[in-house]
């Protein structure tokens, strides 16, 4: 084996696995964001591409497995690292005064575990049509999936648009530090190099956020309207 399990379980591996698993998870929000920013070209093109996903069939389930490897690799990756660091702090701090960190720094945990509870709120939603199983056996004139119906009917009551809003901007938080760490724990650290990518980590936040909570705003404005009406 070219890795060793010693050298992937020490504590620079259990960063950089952190890292890549959270590449591969930002890679996912980012291309999720671009196919749901086509709600804006009408239902058409969303349920177009949301059916062409599904005929991927294979595909999408092996996309499906990837990302829950990762998700399960960051998620055990950042359990070990705070374990350990408290193992190597036997005595807590009396007093936390926070030197060189952001808000958003110290609260990954927190936000981390807040999209951990959203993703699963969101998959029940739009994935599996638990919470509003009205919305999801709606069709098209074309006997497809009518996913923006779907999406425009969820965002339509404010409860569930605002929590969507809060989970983005939680996820802005989560991003905009993420991804500048994992460049240091690639060991891109210089002034320069940090700098720069930290800006990176923080326009890809931008985007994300911005693109994602214009769906549940637009919808909750009445700017976008269903296809199929639920009475
Ligand atoms: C306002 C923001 C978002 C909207 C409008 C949205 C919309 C959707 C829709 C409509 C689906 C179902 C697609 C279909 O059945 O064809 C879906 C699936 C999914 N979304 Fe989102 N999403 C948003 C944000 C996110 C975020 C931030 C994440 C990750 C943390 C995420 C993760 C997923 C996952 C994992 C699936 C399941 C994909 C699959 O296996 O089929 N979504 N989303």
């Amino acid at each position: 084996m070219l890795i060793s399990k010693r050298a992937l379980t020490s504590t620079v591996g259990i960063k950089y696995l952190v890292a890549v698993s959270g590449a591969i998870l930002v890679t996912f929000v980012f291309f999720h964001m671009l196919g749901n920013l086509q709600i804006y070209l009408g239902p058409d093109a969303l349920n177009t591409y949301a059916a062409l996903i599904k005929s991927t069939g294979g595909l999408l389930w092996a996309a499906r497995l990837g990302l829950l490897l990762a998700l399960a690799v960051h998620v055990w990756g950042i359990a070990s690292l705070s374990l350990r660091n408290r193992a190597a702090r036997a005595r807590p701090y009396r007093v936390k005064r926070p030197l060189l960190s952001t808000f958003a720094s110290r609260h990954m945990l927190f936000t981390g575990v807040v999209l951990l509870a959203f993703a699963t709120y969101h998959l029940m939603h739009f994935t599996v049509g638990v919470t509003h199983p009205e919305h999801f056996t709606l069709y098209d004139s074309q006997g497809r999936h009518d996913v923006y119906s779907m999406v425009v009917l969820g965002f339509r009551e404010p409860a569930v648009a605002l929590s969507y809003v809060a989970a983005m901007v939680l996820l802005g938080l989560h991003l905009g530090h993420g991804v500048g760490s994992a460049f240091r724990s690639a060991g891109l650290s210089g002034p320069r190099l940090r700098s720069t990518f930290e800006g990176l980590g923080r326009l890809l936040a931008v985007l994300v956020v911005a693109g994602n909570i214009s769906i549940p705003m637009a919808c909750l404005l009445g700017l976008l309207q269903p296809y199929n009406e639920v009475f």
